[in-house]
């Protein structure tokens, strides 16, 4: 494994602040963290305050992530907004979050779709996947992570793959199912399945180059032994990216982590 590229960071807002709160936490997250060449640090607020962050935004500091998009172009989908219109203001977008298939009812499919127009559009999807507690306990966690991360990814191509950011999300350990804390070896066994798989499909060197990070109750107290597990390449907290100062711990974890392998 490369231990020299980039700790990603993405803190995921999801459907929490005003636009004049974002506003606000972002002014906290540029007063609490420096910028470090060997971290990239992403917020996902909501779709709204896209926008208007984008404007105020650090660009040495910080990216920005959609949480979802529509995968048409455009059309008539009431309601809906898509990957086209969010092209030349996000680097990410969020793809199948557990709560968008657990609540929204997003299937492999559609996974598969948005997976798609993302990389159409040129922003890099960060494709979540992971079991839930029944399929764990049933021994059913590597038959899931294989269906879930095949069908996401398989219109793209070895290229594609380089690119993209494969999220490991226990919907166990997600703290809006119940959050209980995964051990570092449980995630280490599912990071090296998901490089295997996709050293199946696309060769070694897309296995090596492909992102991999962690989410699932990621926070200043745990984000360290979190991002020291072999080949996880970052963490996708949600509640903790509410706070300024966790948040800006997991910063400084990552950047400590990349000290010590360095
Ligand atoms: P959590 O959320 O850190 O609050 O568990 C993570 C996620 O849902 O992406």
């Amino acid at each position: 494994m490369n231990n020299t590229r980039k700790k990603l960071i993405v803190g995921n807002w999801k459907m929490h602040l005003n636009v004049h709160e974002a506003s606000t936490l972002l002014h906290r997250l540029h007063e609490h963290i420096s910028a470090h060449r060997d971290v990239e640090v992403v917020l996902a607020p909501s779709l709204l305050c896209l926008q208007p962050l984008s404007v105020e935004l650090d660009r040495h500091k910080f990216r920005l992530a959609a949480q979802d998009a529509y995968y048409k172009d455009e059309g008539a989908f009431t309601g809906e907004v898509s990957f086209s219109m969010l092209r030349d203001l996000v680097h990410y977008a969020i793809v199948g979050h557990s709560e968008r298939r657990i609540y929204f009812g997003e299937d492999l499919k559609v996974v598969r779709e948005k997976v798609t127009a993302a990389v159409r559009n040129k922003i890099t999807p960060i494709i979540c996947i992971g079991e839930n507690s029944e399929e764990r306990k049933a021994g059913e966690t590597k038959q899931v992570i294989h269906d879930q991360l095949t069908t996401a990814i398989s219109n793209l191509t070895s290229r594609d793959i380089a690119d993209v950011v494969i999220a490991y999300e226990p919907v166990w350990a997600i703290s809006t199912f119940g959050g209980q804390i995964a051990k570092p070896d449980q995630i280490e066994e599912v990071i090296r399945y998901i490089r295997y798989q996709i050293k199946e499909l696309y060769g070694a060197k897309a296995a090596e180059q492909v992102r991999v990070i962690y989410g699932g109750s990621v926070d200043d107290s745990n984000a360290g032994s979190y991002l020291e597990i072999p080949g996880c390449d970052g963490a996708l907290p949600g509640s903790a990216s509410l706070s300024y100062h966790k948040f800006a711990a997991i910063v400084e974890a990552a950047h400590r982590q990349q000290l010590k392998q360095a």
